[in-house]
């Protein structure tokens, strides 16, 4: 367990979201898990410092506007405001936010350069570049004319060959491995820390750090033709957000530098563990002491990216079932550090099974109790010999195995215990069956120690969830009477005894209501659509469509505004064909979705489709419909969806109306 002093400073960073798109789950992973470890990191005593912020530079911000007909400070004010509400939303507790495009950041990464320059004269020289890059990993992807398609993204590069800033990588490679051989757990998990040193170890290249055919980025000093390398520009961010000046000059909360960790996934960890250190010695800055890497959110077997369009949003999920749930889901299903596989009906699952019968029913089996047996009152523990103390003898092992597991990340681990807890506090009160007990005054102080050591239980429960599970929590903490916030209870001081006997319990309203799995999971893909296909969820949800007409690409990287205009070539990326149906099924539990086998031509597609309350399947056998055939597959009930069936969307309620051809067309046909 650690041992902090208290008011021991600890800072931590998530990486820095370019603001050229809307979250989803994916990238919210890396800041609901650095909000888990600032909030157990508080519980244990430190002042906490929690970074996050927009990358707002760069050529793919620069494209994404211009696609909108707007400006790139208008695309990342619009979209930074996003990430600021969902955070607000998923109440994450940051005390900093950074944006790349603020002008102390940009005179912090000017003056990076200058300090370089007077530290490590060598370390930065103008030379010519020429190789491919990736615009959208934002990634130099080889210093050759080679390969053509970026090996990280598979998706085409960019010749550039222009007059650059170098920084003299290659100078730092024995520094580097030095700095690994003393700091054997710098990079975490192991597995990727031996990545990062084979790589080193297998030689660097001198690294371009200026771009002069792009406009939108911090200008080099004293060389306007030239701006940062989004990199350079964006990991500078970790210490401009907490007030870094010049190494000279800084604010008063640039004492929280260095990092105790930079938390990011996995794609970005070589920019954080090679290049970032790098930057530093060369600057004679201090460097950040860990860097954790967690996998990646898949979705269906693939990374969640809006550019695949196969990704989930989480504010849907949020307003459905509340902050906790998309929390407790992320860290318990996902092995930290491992990728994970994100899917709506696993998290209803859990959301039902763990939180709603597990946690939620204890709470309030345990408060109801209190409150009927004991006029609400909480009941004082028996003398010793009354009754078994089996809960007490467990809770210490437990809440010491959730503290080393809080430690190491392994958050699904912690949780595990911690519902071991809750099950063993169930078997208990079915051991010990309060319930009877109350029926006999001579059980009396039987039933209050029971009652005593259910509550005791729940109470530290609570506290060893806080991190994870802070709404619902801090509301059975209310609930228990007990004094102040559950934030302010130290988790690492957790010991059997502490509840505060006499202490008036309230009436527990529902803290995790159990839901209809689904009706829910329907609500929220409803929801999702929405979010995808602004205004048009009901003609749109003709099928339940996979992503917005033109996801797949980088139009897809902002939602266009409402009337905004779009390119011929944003309209030609989406495939339409004249579709004849050939056969329809109803979906047994789900009353707005009919399955629609549909012949496009060259193959007979399933479709999934939420028209069943308009249309019957008979009436559906032999049309001709509009079928947008290159949306990404979907999985709806467990069933596929491959494509969208076009309606128009009438009245009120969005009736959808198919759109269907008065001639004779044949099936395959192409809309143009
Ligand atoms: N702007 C850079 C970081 C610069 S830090 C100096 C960047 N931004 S990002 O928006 O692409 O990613 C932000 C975070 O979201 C990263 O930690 C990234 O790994 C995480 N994720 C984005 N998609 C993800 C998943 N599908 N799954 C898990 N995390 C992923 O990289």
């Amino acid at each position: 367990m650690d041992k902090a002093p208290d008011k021991q400073k600890y800072y931590l960073t998530t990486p820095i979201y370019y603001a050229n798109s809307r979250p989803h789950v994916g990238s919210a992973y890396t800041t609901i898990v650095c909000d888990v470890i600032a909030r157990y990191k508080r519980m244990c005593g430190y002042k906490v410092a929690y970074l996050t912020g927009t990358d707002e530079h760069g050529v793919n911000i620069e494209r994404a506007a211009e696609r909108l007909g707007i400006s790139p400070a208008e695309l990342v004010d619009r979209n930074q405001r996003i990430f600021i509400e969902l955070w607000k939303l998923l109440g994450i507790q940051y005390t900093h936010f950074i944006r790349t495009t603020s002008p102390q950041h940009a005179r912090a990464v000017q003056n990076l350069v200058r300090r370089t320059r007077r530290h490590s004269p060598d370390a930065i020289y103008k030379g010519k570049y020429e190789g491919r890059y990736c615009i959208y990993d934002n990634l130099y992807v080889s210093d050759t004319i080679e390969p053509i398609d970026c090996p990280t993204c598979g998706r085409p590069t960019e010749l550039v060959s222009e007059e650059n800033y170098f920084f003299q990588l290659s100078a730092y490679q024995k520094p580097l491995l030095e700095l690994y051989a003393k700091n054997p757990q710098f990079v975490l998990p192991d597995f990727r820390f031996n990545e990062v040193k084979s790589f080193v170890e297998s030689g660097l290249h001198d690294l371009s750090i200026s771009r002069k055919s792009v406009r939108w980025g911090i200008p080099w000093p004293d060389d306007e033709e030239h701006v940062f390398y989004v990199w350079y520009d964006a990991l500078t961010s970790y210490m401009s957000g907490i007030g870094f000046v010049d190494g000279e000059h800084d604010g008063p909360d640039f004492k929280f530098w260095p990092a105790d960790i930079h938390a990011m996934g996995k794609e970005i960890i070589r920019f954080h563990a090679i290049y970032w250190p790098a930057f530093l010695m060369a600057a004679g800055m201090p460097l950040p002491k860990q860097i954790v890497a967690h996998g990646w959110l898949l979705f269906e077997q693939e990374k969640m990216s809006k550019s695949k369009g196969n990704v989930a949003y989480p504010e849907p999920i949020v307003k459905v079932l509340g902050n906790d749930a998309l929390r407790y889901y992320l860290m318990r299903e996902v092995v930290f550090g491992q990728d994970g596989n994100f899917s709506r009906d696993a998290l209803l699952t859990r959301y039902n099974a763990d939180l709603a019968n597990g946690l939620g029913n204890l709470a309030s089996r345990v408060l109801t109790m209190i409150q009927s047996y004991f006029d609400g009152v909480v009941p004082a523990p028996a003398q010793p010999g009354v009754v078994s103390k089996d809960l007490q003898f467990i809770s210490g092992p437990i809440v010491s195995t959730v503290l080393q597991n809080y430690d190491a990340f392994d958050y699904s681990t912690a949780l595990l215990e911690i519902w071991r807890f809750i099950s063993q506090v169930d078997g208990f009160l079915v051991r010990e069956k309060p319930w009877k007990l109350s029926e006999d005054p001579a059980q009396r102080p039987h039933l209050s120690d029971v009652l005593y050591r259910s509550a005791e239980a729940l109470r530290i429960i609570s506290i060893l969830a806080h991190p994870v599970l802070p709404d619902g929590t801090q509301a059975i903490w209310k609930h228990l009477g007990q004094d102040g916030s559950i934030t302010q209870q130290r988790i690492d001081k957790t010991h059997w005894g502490e509840l505060k006997v006499g202490a008036r319990v309230t009436k527990p309203g529902v803290i995790f209501p159990r839901v209809d799995h689904a009706e829910t999971s329907e609500r929220i893909a409803r929801m999702e659509d929405e979010i995808r296909n602004p205004g048009t969820t009901q003609s749109a949800a003709a099928t339940p469509s996979p992503g917005a007409p033109g996801a797949g690409g980088p139009a897809a990287a902002a939602a266009p505004a409402p009337g905004a205009k779009i390119s011929i070539e944003d309209f030609t990326r989406v495939e339409m064909r004249v579709g004849i149906v050939k056969s329809v099924e109803r979906i047994p539990g789900a009353d707005k979705l009919l399955k629609v086998m549909v012949d496009i031509g060259d193959e007979v597609r399933q479709v999934l489709a939420g028209i069943a309350q308009f249309y019957t399947p008979e009436e559906l056998v032999g049309r001709k419909v509009v079928v947008v055939v290159n949306l990404a597959p979907r999985k709806m009930r467990g069933q596929e969806s491959n494509g969208m069936i076009v309606a128009a969307s009438v009245g009120a309620e969005g009736r959808p109306v198919l759109a269907t051809f008065t001639e004779d067309v044949p099936a395959g046909a192409k809309l143009k």
